[in-house]
C-alpha cells in the first residue's frame, strides 16, 4: 500500500499519543469496517472553550495511528466550534493523501473527536443530545466509506432511500451485484446502525 510520507512520519513517531491524567473529556470509538479502537481525551478550558491539552490511544492501523496524531495536532489550541470543523477529509488532506481503502481510518479519528466535543458540551450544558430520527441515521451512514473510491456511501449517492417508523431503519442502497464490496457496505450499514437503542431493526435492501 502507498503511504504518503507524513503518514509514515506520523506513524513512526505519533504527537500527543498515551492518556491524560484527568481528562475533562474522553471517548472511544470502535471502526465497524475493521474492529479498531481509538480513544481521545481532552482538557478544555471552561472560560474560553479552547482546547489546552489532547492526547490520543490508538488500537488501530497505521492510518489510524497518522489520523490521530494529525488531528489531535490540529485541534490543540484550537476553540471547540473551531475543532468540530475537523473533517475527515481535512484530516487526510493534511496528511498529503490517504488510500482509499483508508479512508474509514481518518473517518473513526475525526468521529472520536466529535464524540468527545459534544460529550463535553451535553455535560456543561452546552448543547443538548438530540432526539433520534431520520436524520441521524443518514449522518451515521455518511460515516461508511466505499472502500474503492474513498468516499462516503451517502455522497457517492449509492444510498438510494432512508427511512425509519416504528423502530425499523430501512436503507435502499444501489451498488451493482458484480460490485466485491457488496456484501462488505451493507454489512457496515448494519453494524453501523444496530448499536442504536432507538433502532429495533435494520433492513437493507440492495
Ligand atoms: Fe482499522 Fe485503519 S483503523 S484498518
Amino acid at each position: 500500500m502507498q503511504y504518503s510520507q507524513k503518514v509514515l512520519d506520523h506513524f513512526m513517531k505519533p504527537h500527543n499519543i498515551g492518556k491524560l491524567e484527568n481528562p475533562d473529556v474522553e471517548a472511544t470509538e470502535g471502526s465497524p469496517a475493521c474492529g479498531d479502537q481509538i480513544s481521545i481525551f481532552l482538557k478544555i478550558n471552561p472560560d474560553s472553550l479552547i482546547i489546552e491539552d489532547i492526547k490520543f490511544q490508538s488500537y488501530g492501523c497505521a492510518s489510524n495511528i497518522a489520523t490521530g496524531s494529525i488531528i489531535t495536532d490540529l485541534a490543540k489550541g484550537k476553540t471547540l466550534e473551531e475543532a468540530k470543523k475537523i473533517s475527515w477529509k481535512g484530516a487526510a488532506d493534511a496528511l498529503d493523501g490517504l488510500p482509499a481503502v483508508k479512508m474509514h481510518c481518518s473517518v473513526l479519528a475525526v468521529d472520536t473527536l466529535k464524540k468527545a466535543i459534544k460529550e463535553y458540551e451535553v455535560k456543561h450544558g452546552l448543547s443538548q443530545r438530540e432526539t433520534f430520527s431520520k436524520k441521524q441515521i443518514v449522518e451515521e451512514l455518511k460515516k461508511i466509506i466505499y472502500p474503492g473510491v474513498g468516499e462516503d456511501i451517502v455522497t457517492l449517492k449509492v444510498v438510494k432511500y432512508v427511512g425509519f417508523e416504528d423502530g425499523i431503519a430501512t436503507i435502499d442502497v444501489d451498488i451493482p451485484k458484480f460490485d466485491k464490496y457488496r456484501e462488505n457496505v451493507v454489512e457496515e450499514i448494519k453494524e453501523h446502525l444496530e448499536h442504536y437503542n432507538e433502532i429495533k431493526e435494520v433492513k437493507v435492501t440492495i
